[in-house]
């Protein structure tokens, strides 16, 4: 039988990789007790890092963990995802809620895996996770319940903030925005770095120079409130430097390039979740 939640609440964790290793990371630094986190991952090196982490549950299987669990936390890769699942069918408590974290599995694929009545969301994350500033959608099926919901939000803002997106198609459009976004601004910081190396910099000044205007023009952008248009123009003054280099992508047809960008991450998503169905 599941527990009465709050800081008591025991999430079970399938696959304690990278993501679910930020996750727990950032759930143990908030002061979650070790004893209420399990874990479950053949790999020994996976599990000799999380025991350094402070978990003092690790298993191989995950039937071993998943039967007094209130939260249990998808996190295997997509292509594995049927078979592990699969494995511990038949044995999730009633009342405790699943979250995968996988790209491309939809519910009605997690529900064939788990079983019809099972409580699903789909959560994801995205990597700046890994450093307690990620940004997380999730998508709560039918059957979840608001007790269930905030075990799931409690457990993913242990490592960011998040969002809840009524439609589960939703989900697509939040890994072409957040979840795959980091690399679009890694990709333009990139170019950014390269250039200022071609106009005669070194690499390490024009590195620092381009990761500090990212990090304070992010934390500009989201301490006030001023949209994104309107801070561009604003440092834009006619006739001026900065004018002329938004001139630059205006004519070369950046928000054309972002749209289809971001259209072909969306549609391999569901082209990911089509063919894991
Ligand atoms: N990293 C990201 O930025 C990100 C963002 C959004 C969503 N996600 C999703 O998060 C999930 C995990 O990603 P990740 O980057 O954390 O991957 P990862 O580092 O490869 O972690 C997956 C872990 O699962 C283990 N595993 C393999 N078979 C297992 C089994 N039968 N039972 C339990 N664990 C098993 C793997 O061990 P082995 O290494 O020995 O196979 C590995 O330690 C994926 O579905 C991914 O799509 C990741």
């Amino acid at each position: 039988m599941a527990s009465q939640h709050g800081d008591a609440s025991r999430i079970a964790f399938i696959g304690g990789g990278n993501m679910a290793r930020a996750i727990i990371g950032g759930l143990l630094a908030k002061g979650k007790p070790e004893d209420t986190i399990a874990v479950a991952d053949p790999s020994p090196d996976a599990q000799r890092a999380l025991v350094e982490m402070g978990v003092t549950r690790t298993v191989d299987d995950a039937g071993a963990i998943v039967s007094d669990a209130d939260l249990i936390v998808l996190a295997v890769k997509p292509q594995i995802m049927r078979a592990v699942a699969s494995g511990f069918r038949g044995t999730i408590p009633e009342g405790t809620v699943v979250m995968s974290i996988a790209a491309g599995i939809s519910v009605k694929a997690l529900k064939s895996y788990l079983g019809e009545d099972v409580a699903i969301v789909r959560c994801m994350p995205n990597t700046p996770a890994l450093v307690g500033r990620g940004v997380a959608g999730l998508y709560a099926d039918a059957g979840v319940s608001a007790l269930q919901r905030d075990l799931a939000t409690d457990a993913m803002a242990a490592v960011g903030s998040t969002l809840w997106v009524d439609h589960e198609t939703d989900i697509d459009t939040v890994i072409a925005v957040s979840g795959s976004g980091p690399a679009y601004f890694f990709a333009f910081m990139e170019a950014m770095i390269n250039v200022a190396v071609e106009m005669g910099m070194d690499r390490k000044t024009a590195t620092d120079l381009t990761l500090q205007t990212a990090l304070g023009a992010a934390t500009l952008a989201s301490s006030v409130e001023i949209s994104v248009s309107d801070l561009r123009r604003n440092v834009s003054s006619p006739g001026g430097t900065t004018e002329q280099a938004v001139k630059a992508f205006q004519e070369g047809g950046l928000e054309t390039l972002v749209r289809e960008a971001m259209l072909a991450c969306k549609s391999r998503a569901e082209v990911m979740t089509k063919e894991l169905e």
